[in-house]
């Protein structure tokens, strides 16, 4: 995950050409959560449906949020917002390939958010190939990691998995999120989950540890001591 360490990943795309992954759920959150680690993150909302730009803006108004709606609007605009903040995390659409195309050109990290049944090796290879692509192309980056979305509490990684994971070179986050209402609670009520009261403290404390095992740059070092 961490080859390139030292780089700065300033574009976040989260990416999985299959819909209903969970991809807007980490792209409201982890814009959340680097917000509170002190950064300035921009949000772009590169999906029609537009849903996370909305949940975002009443969650966290401070995170800038923007509509990038096309492939050239994305190529052509992200360098800028990259310029202007710390972090721009791109919400990416289910299905449209050429936008995800253009996301994953543009990015320097991919996370994939992938439900433990897609985890296996054509599946998972359909549902990343133009994330192959766009490595083949520029050198190996966007880096990529999956997170498992969407498992059960008793859930196991069966070597298969991983198996499916290594035969594509894609590093698999050792924190699954787990499937849990408060997260399809989170939306409708306009928040992220640590901010929904001690019924989502697993779910708060999941996501949170999720983030700063993919981005330990990006923690803050006092809080990712409290929060342990
Ligand atoms: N860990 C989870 N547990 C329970 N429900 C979840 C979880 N993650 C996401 N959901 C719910 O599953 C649905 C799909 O999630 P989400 O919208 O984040 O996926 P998506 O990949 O962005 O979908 P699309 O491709 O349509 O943009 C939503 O209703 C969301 O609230
Ligand atoms: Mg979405």
């Amino acid at each position: 995950m961490h080859r390139r360490y030292g780089r700065h990943m300033a574009i976040i795309t989260i990416a999985n050409s299959k819909g209903g992954v969970g991809k807007s759920t980490v792209a409201v959150h982890l814009a959340a959560w680097l917000h509170e680690q002190g950064h300035n993150v921009t949000l772009a909302d590169c999906d029609t449906q537009q849903s996370s730009s909305e949940w975002i803006r009443e969650a966290i108004p401070e995170v800038r949020a923007v509509r990038l709606e096309n492939p050239d609007h994305i190529l052509n605009e992200l360098p800028g917002l990259a310029a202007d903040s710390d972090y721009v995390i791109a919400d990416g659409p289910g299905s449209q390939t050429e936008t995800s195309r253009a996301l994953l050109l543009r990015a320097d990290l991919a996370i994939v958010p992938c439900k433990a049944s897609m985890l296996e090796v054509r599946a998972l290879a359909k549902a990343t190939e133009v994330l192959r692509q766009a490595q083949d192309i520029r050198g190996g980056i966007p880096e990529a990691v999956i997170v498992l979305s969407m498992v059960g509490k008793r859930y196991r990684l069966t070597q298969d998995m991983k198996d499916a994971a290594t035969a594509l070179h894609l590093p698999l986050a050792k924190i699954p999120m787990t499937l849990r209402q408060i997260y399809a609670d989170a939306p409708g009520q306009g928040e992220v989950v640590w901010r929904m009261g001690s019924k989502a403290r697993d779910a708060g404390n999941e996501v949170r540890s999720l983030f700063r095992e993919i981005l330990p740059q990006a923690a803050r070092r006092s809080s990712s001591k409290k929060k342990r």
